[in-house]
């Protein structure tokens, strides 16, 4: 026999986002999800307050030694920002829902828009480690869909539209911004696979042809989500190793880390400039 919840999904972002408002009642106008190895960028915010994730009810908890886990409030570039330290991936084990928690929450928060970074690799021949690639689409692989189950209608519709989950014009003031701070950046499609492990050469063959310039493990379900409730949102990738023909290496964790320490800087410089434009 299924167990009902003793309390809803709906209820339990209530009592998160209760929390927060009496820990810092000051809304918030970005959202900033900061992936694997990328996160400088909260060294650049002027912090006013920090919440552990492990202090705010119903809150997942990120069990991957690279990331954190807290929520930093502050200012960046003029914008009052919530940024996520760490983020939650479903290889970790927890349910789409529980990886898109955040979103929902940061949304009850005040936010307007969602920016989003990640490591990825790189697909598409042209792509070199430590490069940019600002996401302009995406191809979910995933086998779960966070908006799966009944439609939450407080946020947003049963069948939400995906024509364009990046805001184009986010995209283009981005390539802009790189152009101007002489900055190498690709824009191109990014798709994404549960993982953990990383994928087979026949497996990286499969994902170009299909259309993407490169692979990660996240994104996605907080872009779906973010989406379904009408939010704007910029994605970037950090290239972390090359997945293209004749240049595919065993990938270790450090290599991946030291190749987004490379990009870190460029992608600080792009969504700071980018959060000023809003
Ligand atoms: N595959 C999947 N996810 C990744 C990769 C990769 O090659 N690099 C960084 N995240």
């Amino acid at each position: 026999m299924r167990q009902e919840p003793t309390i809803s999904y709906l209820e339990q972002i209530g009592h998160a986002v209760e929390y927060i408002i009496s820990e810092f009642d000051q809304p918030s106008e970005v959202g900033i999800i900061l992936g694997t190895g990328l996160g400088q960028l909260i060294s650049q915010i002027e912090i006013l307050h920090e919440i552990p994730y492990d202090k705010i009810p119903f809150f997942p908890v990120s069990t991957v030694e690279s990331h954190k886990g807290k929520l930093i409030f502050g200012k960046l570039s003029g914008k009052s920002v919530i940024a996520m330290q760490g983020r939650f991936h479903y290889y970790e084990g927890y349910s789409m829902k529980e990886v898109t928690f955040p979103v929902r929450v940061m949304k009850k928060l005040g936010i307007g828009h969602l920016f989003v970074s990640n490591a990825a690799g790189g697909l598409n021949p042209d792509y070199k480690i430590g490069e940019l690639m600002v996401i302009n689409d995406h191809i979910d692989l995933f086998p779960e869909n966070p908006l799966r189950g009944k439609n939450l209608d407080g946020f947003g519709v049963r069948f939400p539209d995906m024509s364009e989950p990046y805001d184009l014009s986010l995209v283009k003031k981005a390539m802009d911004i790189a152009e101007d701070n002489g900055l190498k950046v690709h824009q191109g499609v990014y798709a994404a696979v549960q993982g953990p492990n990383l994928e087979t050469k026949a497996e990286y063959k499969y994902l170009r042809t299909i259309g993407a310039d490169a692979i990660g493990m996240s994104t996605i379900p907080e872009v779906i989500v973010a989406r379904h409730m009408d939010l704007p949102v910029f994605a970037i990738s950090a290239i972390t190793d090359l997945c293209s023909p004749g240049n595919i290496k065993k990938v270790k964790i450090e290599e991946v880390l030291a190749a987004a320490a490379i990009a870190e800087p460029g992608m600080g410089t792009i969504i700071k400039s980018l959060i000023a434009t809003l």
